[in-house]
Order: structure tokens, then sequence, then C-alpha cells
């Protein structure tokens, strides 16, 4: 394991506020967002999707990393150039998303665990060939009755660490993403045990993992009310209870958190992280690894139609400043205007 490569890539990742466009949606799941906007999903137009997003004016101002689908990250655009080689021109840093999906859990009802262990060294192999400086993997933590159970956060969180020692050895930088997921009538007392068992159990497997920690970056969820949930907490309540739970389970060792969105709307996530760094001095930089929240606008604006690329190039650049903003803790309402 080369520590110095882990933390100068990690390092570059946060520093200044700019923050990782999770762009790695399944062919599956960009099919639906695609859906959504009666878009035919074709590899032309998942590719010319990303496209249009990496060149968007001021990308590489806000965005640090790209996480990609093994397709894009293998992928071209429109003039034969690499979709990871635009990321790296842009003075970001190209990454790989190398779970291979949360899968419904033998035996526990309504819980998941996620795959892909198995030949992931040879697959880390590849990508740290092919230029990839970080990867992603994503647990999947549901809340309902009865649910979560110890046993499932710890399979996850035994999955987690050995994708992050895998991820070392070959060189790459593992974001640690365990998502306590929003859905649900829950509130936000339960989110915030939950994701307190859940990191508990996450630092610990990584510790008997022997993950070199300064090497990593934690990809949490926000302490939040569930979607469903009679009353929701307010943002000055969310940003408060995510705080005090990442100050008791992350050690001060990580050298950054990028949030997920989760399902937050677009400006909520902005509003969430801008609360949590402005007047805070946090043991760690916070940034975000949105992917909802920094498309959905850039998606609805673009429609699939060549002439509204301007249009959407500059939804996605107006979020991805507003979000490095955030970041910075110098974010207003009045600059979303
Ligand atoms: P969302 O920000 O849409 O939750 O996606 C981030 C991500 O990469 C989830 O794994």
């Amino acid at each position: 394991m080369n520590h110095e490569q882990l933390a100068r890539i990690a390092h570059k990742i946060m520093a200044n506020g700019r923050g990782i466009l999770a762009a790695d949606e399944s062919t599956g799941t960009i099919k639906k967002r695609f859906d959504q906007i009666n878009v035919e999903s074709t590899e032309q137009t998942r590719n010319g999707y990303r496209e249009m997003l990496f060149s968007a004016p001021g990308f590489g101002d806000y965005i640090s990393g790209v996480i990609l689908y093994d397709e894009q990250f293998r992928g071209l655009n429109r003039h034969g150039e690499g979709l990871k080689d635009m990321i790296k021109k842009a003075d970001a840093v190209a990454g790989i998303k190398v779970d291979q999906g949360a899968k419904n859990m033998p035996l526990k009802p309504g819980e998941k665990i996620t795959e892909g262990l198995d030949g992931l060294r040879e697959r880390f192999a590849e990508y740290a060939q092919l230029g990839a400086g970080f990867a992603k993997w994503r647990a999947v933590i549901n809340i309902a009755d009865h649910i979560p159970s110890r046993g499932a956060i710890l399979a996850n969180a035994e999955a987690l660490a050995r994708y992050a020692a895998l991820a070392q050895e070959a060189g790459i930088v593992p974001i640690v993403e365990p998502e306590v997921i929003m859905d649900g009538a829950h509130n936000i007392d339960k989110c915030e045990e939950v994701t307190s068992a859940t990191l508990r159990a996450v630092y610990e497997a990584l510790a008997e993992a022997n993950v070199w920690l300064e090497g990593t970056l934690l990809k949490p969820n926000m302490v939040i009310s569930g979607t469903d949930a009679p009353t929701r907490a307010g943002r000055e309540e969310v940003a408060e209870r995510t705080l005090r739970c990442l100050k008791r389970h992350v050690p001060g060792a990580v050298p950054g958190i990028v949030f997920l969105s989760g399902g937050q709307t677009e400006i909520e996530a902005t509003e969430h992280l801008h609360m949590m760094n402005a007047g805070h001095n946090n043991p760690w930089p916070l940034s975000f690894s949105y992917g909802r929240a920094l498309q959905q606008a850039a998606l609805k604006s673009w429609a699939g139609l060549d002439e509204n690329i301007p249009a959407a190039q500059a939804a996605f650049a107006h979020r991805a400043k507003m979000n490095w903003l955030a970041a910075r803790g110098e974010w207003s309402k009045d600059q979303e205007a």
C-alpha cells in the first residue's frame, strides 16, 4: 500500500470546497432516470449525457472527482476521447463504482447485503491500471419495524472493510458508503440511532481489516427524518444531529466526509451542507458526493435534446457551484436566484 499516493488523492478530492459528482448510475438506474424524461437508454445516450455534464462550464472549479460506472469508465465522448480523460483534464479524479448492487439478504426480510467481493482484487488491478484514483462501495441499511438487525449491520460493515482493504492494496482510495436509507415513517431519533450503530460497526470493521483511515473517505447519509414521518425535523436540527453523530463515531484520522443526497431536494441538500460548515470548526472537511441533488435540474432541462445542452449545462454548473459554496460555508439563499 502506497500511503503517500492514497493521502494525496484523498486531499486533492477534499481541497478548497470542491466535491464529487456521483454519475455512477448503473444501466438499470440510468434507464429509470431517462424514462422520466422520455429518453431512450442506449450506450450513446448514456455516454452523451455524461459527456454533457463533464464539459459544463466551470466543471473543474467545483468538482474534484466523478464516480463512474464501468461502462462510462471505459466509454468515449463524441470526439472519441475517454470520458474519464475529460475528468482528468478538468483536474478532477476519476473514480469507479465497484459494488455489484445491494441484494435481498437471505433469511432477513427487508434487509440488504451488497455483493461484489469475489474477483474484486483482479478488477481493482485493472481499474488501477486504467487510471482510477478512487472507488465506491455502497452498503444499504433500511429502517422499518424491527430492522435493521445487528446481523445486517455487521455483514455490511464487514463487506465494506474487505472492499476498502482491497482498494488500498491496489493504490485506490476507497469511499466507504454506509447509507442509512431515508424511506420510511421513522423519526430523526431513529435515524440517529441507526446511523450511530452503523458507523460504529463500520469503523470497528475497518480497523480489524487494517484499513489505513488516512487513505479513505466516508460517504454517509445525513441524520434526517424518514420521508413519510408525520413531522420532519427542521434544517438546523438535521445539521446539528448529523455533526453530533459524525463526531461521536468518525475518527479524526479520516481526511474527509462527502455526503450522499439520498432523496433530499437539491436545495435541502445544499442548505444542510452549508449549515454544517458555516461557523463550525469540524475535525474533517465536509463536502458533497451527490447524485440526484446535482443532476435533477440538468436532467430535466436536457430532456435528451442537443439544443438544450447549454441550458442543462448551466443548470448543472449552478448546482455544482452552490454546493461548492456550501462546502466552504459561503452559500446563501439569494445566490440561488
Ligand atoms: P444520491 O446523492 O442521489 O443519493 O446518490 C449518491 C450516490 O452515489 C449513492 O450511492
